[in-house]
């Protein structure tokens, strides 16, 4: 492990466009739980009764306490040392960008910059009548919330199954993995598409991918270096043999 992580250095340090792709490993750490594996909320929910605009039409109420569920376990969370790591490599110039999964605000709060949000903000509501945007500090207490311009419906600010992603997010995260000499991907599956595609565009293009995850996953066989382990564990070391 201890070689690999020193060549995983070696191409971090000298790479001349890197970016990262994170999913929900990455905020493991903070006590947010994943979607798939042995405690994965698609292990005790299922997606399509919470998670598509079919279960919003057909049941908003339900759909919102499982989200008020999950927006307090948000703001409950602090960002871990993977989060502060990601923000430092941005912050001495190695990491131009970081591409998200992942609806929670750590890698905000942790100090990134340059993040592309792809399947939207947990912490936000959009009316499904205007598109007004409501931004939430405390979980709605009214259920279901309501927009306070029109008064009708307001769903979670999230991609759902069955939905597309946000234009501009998607374009611009083409566009980062179509430029990225390298690419760190940290605690995703790798199967939820088109996320799940990016690190493919830059092997397409013979750039390097790192990945760092407890387990293998569909981006594991393309990956260049494979770090077995935590994202908060391995961050910070790789952030300390830069420096
Ligand atoms: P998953 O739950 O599918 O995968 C989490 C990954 O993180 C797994 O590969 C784990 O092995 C790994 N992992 C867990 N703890 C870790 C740790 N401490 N350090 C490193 N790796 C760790 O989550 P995503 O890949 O993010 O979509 O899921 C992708 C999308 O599927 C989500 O954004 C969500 C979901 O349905 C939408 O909501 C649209």
């Amino acid at each position: 492990m201890s070689l690999d992580i020193s060549r995983a250095v070696e191409v971090i340090r000298s790479a001349s466009f890197l970016v990262a792709l994170t999913g929900a490993g990455v905020s493991a750490e903070s006590g947010i739980p994943t979607f798939r594996g042995k405690d994965g909320l698609w292990n005790k929910y299922r997606p399509e009764e919470l998670a598509t605009p079919q279960a919003f039409n057909r049941d908003p109420k339900r759909v919102w306490e499982w989200y008020v569920w999950r927006i307090k376990i948000v703001l409950n969370a602090k960002p871990n040392p993977a989060h502060y790591a990601l923000a430092e490599l941005e912050k001495i110039g190695l990491l131009k960008a970081l591409i998200t999964q992942n609806v929670d605000d750590l890698h905000e709060r942790a100090g990134s910059k340059k993040l592309i949000k792809l399947h939207g903000n947990i912490l936000e509501a959009r009316c499904v009548s205007c598109n007004y945007v409501v931004k939430w500090s405390q979980p709605p207490s009214e259920i279901p919330p309501k927009c306070p311009l029109c008064s009708s419906l307001l769903r979670p600010n999230v991609v759902w199954f069955n939905e597309p992603l946000p234009e501009k997010a998607l374009q611009e995260a083409l566009d980062l993995a179509s430029k990225a000499d390298t690419m760190l991907v940290v605690g995703t599956s790798g199967i939820v598409m088109p996320a799940g595609a990016l690190p493919f565009i830059v092997k397409d293009h013979e750039g390097t991918v790192i990945e760092i995850n407890v387990s293998e996953s569909a981006i594991t066989p393309i990956a260049d270096i494979f770090l077995r382990g935590s994202a908060g564990k391995i961050l910070p070391e790789i952030v300390k043999m830069i420096k």
